[in-house]
């Protein structure tokens, strides 16, 4: 008690208001599928639990690389508010999402998806 409350804390959204987000904002870069294949980002299947710059036969920049984090709630609630501060150097070109609302709907979405659990959008 007595120290400052965080600007946000991650809360857990809705994952079907989660997948519309990510159609409109995501999709243009980014596949979530077991096809292996990227867009001009990586396909993020498989990202939650696991390390920065991993998807295979991407070509990431050093700094997502070697940013040497997992992946999830926390670190996803951070990076998506504004990617490019958490991430200096990165190549994604994306401003953020600053609603938190949206940003907890997403997420719920990319845990879903990204372990194979959500399959509504198939
Ligand atoms: C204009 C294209 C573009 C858009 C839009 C975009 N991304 Fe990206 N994203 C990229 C690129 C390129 C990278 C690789 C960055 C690097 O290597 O520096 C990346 C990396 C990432 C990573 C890190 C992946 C890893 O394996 O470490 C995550 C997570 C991510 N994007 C999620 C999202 C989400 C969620 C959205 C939608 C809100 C989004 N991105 C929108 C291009 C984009």
């Amino acid at each position: 008690m007595g120290k400052e409350p965080k600007a946000t804390t991650p809360s857990v959204g809705d994952p079907d208001k989660g997948a519309k987000i990510f159609k409109v904002k995501c999709t243009q870069c980014h596949v979530i599928d077991n096809s292996g294949k990227h867009k001009q980002g990586p396909n993020l299947m498989g990202l939650w639990g696991r390390k920065t710059g991993s998807a295979e036969g991407f070509k990431y920049t050093e700094a997502n690389k070697n940013k040497g984090i997992t992946w999830g709630l926390d670190t996803l609630w951070v990076y998506l508010e504004n990617p490019k501060a958490y991430i200096p150097g990165t190549k994604m070109v994306f401003a953020g999402l600053k609603k938190t609302k949206e940003r907890a709907d997403l997420i719920a979405y990319l845990k879903e998806k990204t372990t194979g659990n959500y399959t509504k959008d198939d």
